[in-house]
């Protein structure tokens, strides 16, 4: 007897509506994420701004919505003045962060023009590393300030009249991490973040800020850092960040292909902490999630460390890690769970967008393709629309060593109008069957897209790439046993992540 799992579905019980920048990516100055990545003047598919078409018109099929920028640990040792203005003029500089000579051929207005014509939103960081109250006010005016004003002024005499109107504002960027220049303690930071989002509010009062969490959940000082720092910045920020990346060590899948609930406690534990600031100061505020670093990254498995990168230039070949059809089945797992929290996380960014740990991946001069992951990337933020259910889930689970007990499926649905889709993961060797359950409702399942997981280690190149993309991600028919009145039976291919298409009628 296959394992069973149920899953109890109905359009009146609701999470929240799925604000759209929760697909959201990152293009940070870190080895080819910018140059032969996003931006490389001579390729034949270039632009007139030198901007490659074709990494554009697979950032559309990704389906991101919005970009972070600059950084990442690059930010927190970037002088923003220096990257804009004649091209001619710039100087480059020894990124500390990456070890690189960053040309600074493109910076703020580059991006911010790429960002506007492909229709993503930016999102961009602050230096709060190396620099602090008065840069980051300075970079608020040069982006959206009106003539009339010193930097709004600079913008104007570089080429650009009209203000950009970035929105969405990092007030640093993994300020806990030791590896980050300009390191701080929580306290040192809270301050700061504090006077640098009262300041960036004064000069634009429509932004919205987002204080640095912490690195990641295994960082000494997570939870004491997330209520230092809002304690500090409570009255400025409108989102705290959550990085996390995942990995699978040393062959144990069963905890990797649990990181989707590693990455839903995650979640609830830094809303506890906001909350609790918010109880302790009896505030209505609620604090929501900025999710601006997730994905997959062989990070301690694959990655010699920034220390010891060698001082390079030209865009060096940094963290480009190669994904497998496991790797996409973790990533749909961790949309799964994005979308579970729609009502408090508004705003993610997998990163990143091209070539550094990305779904997309480019050859200088030569051809732009998928990773494996861009599939369930792709597949969610075209179906998942409107709301986010809230569902029930009923499943057996499975001993992990990392997360401990995790369970077999997890799942996500969303609904617009009468328009849906269900999101289901099996993350067992075997397949397992799913009852949905929707009492009082016509469920009507089309077809969609399932991704296995394979055994076989990733392999460099766009032609590898392809043949997992033919193995491992394939339309299908919903796979429905049996169904009758308020009730579909599915049986879920072994370590997969399905999405399907749905109607719900009352
Ligand atoms: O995304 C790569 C790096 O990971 C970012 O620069 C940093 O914020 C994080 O540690």
């Amino acid at each position: 007897m296959p394992q069973r799992a149920t899953v109890l579905l109905h359009p009146d019980f609701r999470v929240g509506e799925i604000d759209r920048r929760v697909f959201g990516s990152f293009v940070e100055h870190l080895g080819r994420a910018v140059y032969t990545g996003i931006y490389e003047p001579g390729h034949e598919t270039a632009d007139e701004h030198g901007f490659r078409r074709d990494v554009a018109d697979l950032t559309h099929e990704l389906g991101v919505t919005m970009a972070r920028y600059p950084g990442g640990n690059f930010v927190s040792n970037y002088n923003w003045e220096d990257g804009v203005g004649p091209v001619e003029d710039r100087k480059p500089f020894i990124d500390l962060a990456w070890r690189t000579i960053e040309p600074n051929t493109i910076g703020t207005d580059e991006f911010l023009q790429w960002a506007e014509r492909e229709g993503i939103e930016p999102m961009m960081a602050v230096n709060l590393g190396t620099r602090g109250v008065a840069a980051a006010a300075a970079l608020v005016e040069y982006c959206n300030g009106e003539a009339g004003s010193r930097w709004a002024d600079l913008r104007i005499a570089n080429g650009r009249e009209k203000p950009y109107g970035v929105r969405l504002w990092c007030l640093g960027n993994e300020m806990d991490g030791p590896w980050q220049i300009g390191h701080k303690t929580a306290d040192e930071y809270g301050k700061l973040a504090a006077e640098a989002g009262k300041a960036m509010k004064l000069v634009d009062p429509t932004i919205e800020l987002v204080a640095c969490g912490s690195s990641s959940m295994q960082m000494d000082t997570f939870g004491e850092w997330e209520r230092t720092v809002l304690e500090h910045t409570w009255d400025v920020v409108d989102h705290i960040s959550m990085h996390a990346y995942y990995e699978e060590l040393d062959g144990d899948r069963a905890s990797f292909l649990g990181s989707g609930t590693a990455m839903d406690r995650f979640i609830r534990r830094v809303v506890a902490s906001a909350d609790a600031v918010a109880a302790r100061r009896r505030s209505d505020k609620q604090i929501t999630i900025s999710f601006d670093e997730w994905n997959v990254w062989y990070l301690q498995s694959r990655f010699v460390g920034e220390k010891n990168l060698p001082l390079q230039k030209d865009a060096p070949r940094i963290i480009e890690d190669v994904y497998s059809g496991l790797d996409a089945v973790v990533v749909g797992d961790l949309l799964v769970t994005l979308l579970n929290h729609a009502d408090r996380v508004p705003v993610a960014c997998l990163a990143q967008l091209v070539n550094v740990i990305a779904p997309i991946m480019t050859e200088p001069d030569g051809p732009a393709w998928r990773q494996p992951t861009f599939h369930p990337f792709a597949t969610t933020a075209r179906l998942a629309r409107g709301t986010a259910l809230d569902l029930r889930v009923t499943a057996p689970t499975v001993s992990t060593a990392q997360h401990g007990d995790v369970p077999v499926v997890t799942a996500a649905a969303t609904l617009d109008g009468t328009e849906g889709a269900v999101f289901l993961v099996n993350r067992s060797a075997e397949p397992v069957e799913v009852e949905l359950s929707h009492p009082g409702v016509e469920l009507t399942l089309g077809r969609g897209v399932q991704v296995t997981a394979d055994h076989e280690p990733a392999v460099e190149g766009p032609e590898h790439a392809a043949k997992v993309a033919a193995e491992h991600v394939a339309e299908v028919d919903a796979p429905v046993t049996s169904a009758d009145a308020g009730r579909t039976v599915l049986t879920l291919a072994p370590e997969s992540w399905l999405a399907l298409p749905a109607t719900l009628t009352r």
